[in-house]
């Protein structure tokens, strides 16, 4: 029996990824740029047991089914073939934050998947064939493999780290705000743009410009360059989608509530900028001393349901058992 436990933090794109360059091989079209969040984590126990008659996944207390479990099952055959292991697996994750509540919890997922995966089949894997495990799964997962601010290239196999945790000081302030119908998830929603959108084009040509700049505002240390960087990429992604066939309309009153409230901040002098992903929710980021006014805020607009603020969080790691 080999087992190993590991931890990985979500990650919030301040560039976002939005369209594959190759679906098959899942080879991002476009380069993002994230911060990997300190509060968010998931915890995934692998172990490699001859005696196990078939994989098991156990997501929080239930055992996962359909495309869950294979995407999962997918990750350890990967890892099985690398490391030349041929005994089944048990998997155990939990997530630190309400999975129901449509925060994204691949990105932590498979990065937590990935190492533990490869610390329990002996493998000596480097950060960057981590990275590429886990983007093989899903692509945001490669950058919640490094702490800080993380960085993906069109097409990279990997990602990289572009500045450390203690290097640039952020809080990001998540707004839940109250769900509509089931969204389209990710995968789903980038084919249909990309499929049926004729701003699609657009995106892939503006998008590395807009993470450019994101990337020396890093590199500058300057939130307010960061920031509006970020609300472009995420509202050119936004608008991408909402000339998609269906139409991929994510925001809600509250999300909309929630924008609006943090461009009343700013005009108080509060530095405060916004990011939407596959959902309603509203992340804003801001300098960690003015991270309770915005969550104050954000938790007093209507549709908000609750606020969770986060710092820059670490790399994903083993757990020393
Ligand atoms: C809007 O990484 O979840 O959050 O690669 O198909 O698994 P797959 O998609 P996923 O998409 C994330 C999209 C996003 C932006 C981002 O995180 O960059």
């Amino acid at each position: 029996m080999k087992t190993a436990t590991a931890v990985a933090h979500s990650n919030i794109a301040l560039a976002k990824y939005w369209g594959k360059a190759d679906s098959e091989r899942m080879l991002a079209a476009v380069p993002s740029l994230s911060m990997t969040l300190e509060a968010l984590h998931t915890r995934t126990t692998v172990t490699f047991d001859a005696a196990i008659p078939a994989d098991e996944v156990l997501l929080g207390d239930s055992p996962a089914q359909g495309r869950a479990r294979s995407r999962v099952v997918a990750l350890l055959d990967r890892v099985r073939r690398q490391s030349g292991l041929v005994q089944n697996a048990r998997v155990v994750s939990t997530n630190n934050f309400p999975t129901a509540a449509g925060l994204a919890s691949s990105a932590s997922g498979f990065a937590a998947l990935a190492v533990a995966a490869a610390a329990a089949s002996g493998l000596s894997a480097s950060g960057e064939e981590l990275s590429s495990l886990a983007r093989q799964s899903s692509v945001s997962a490669a950058r919640s493999i490094y702490g800080g601010f993380v960085a993906l290239g069109a097409g990279a196999e990997f990602a990289e780290r572009v500045a450390p945790a203690e290097s640039f000081e952020a809080s990001m302030v998540i707004a839940l705000t109250a769900a509509g119908a089931k969204a389209v998830g990710s995968s789903e929603g980038m084919d249909r743009t990309a499929r049926t959108s004729p701003y699609y084009q657009a995106w892939v040509e503006h998008a590395p410009a807009v993470y450019e700049r994101a990337r020396r505002a890093i590199i500058d240390q300057n939130l307010e360059a960061l920031g509006e960087a970020m609300e472009e990429s995420a509202l050119m992604m936004h608008a991408s989608m909402f000339a998609a066939r269906p139409a991929l309309v994510y925001f809600t009153p509250a999300t909309l509530a929630a924008m609006e409230r943090v461009r009343a901040l700013r005009t108080e002098g509060v530095p405060a900028f916004f990011t939407m992903d596959a959902g309603p929710h509203v992340k804003v980021l801001t300098r960690p001393s003015f991270a309770t006014r915005v969550a104050d805020a954000l938790a007093d607009t209507p549709g908000v349901l609750s606020v969770l603020v986060s710092r820059v969080g670490p790399d994903a790691s083993v757990e020393p058992s």
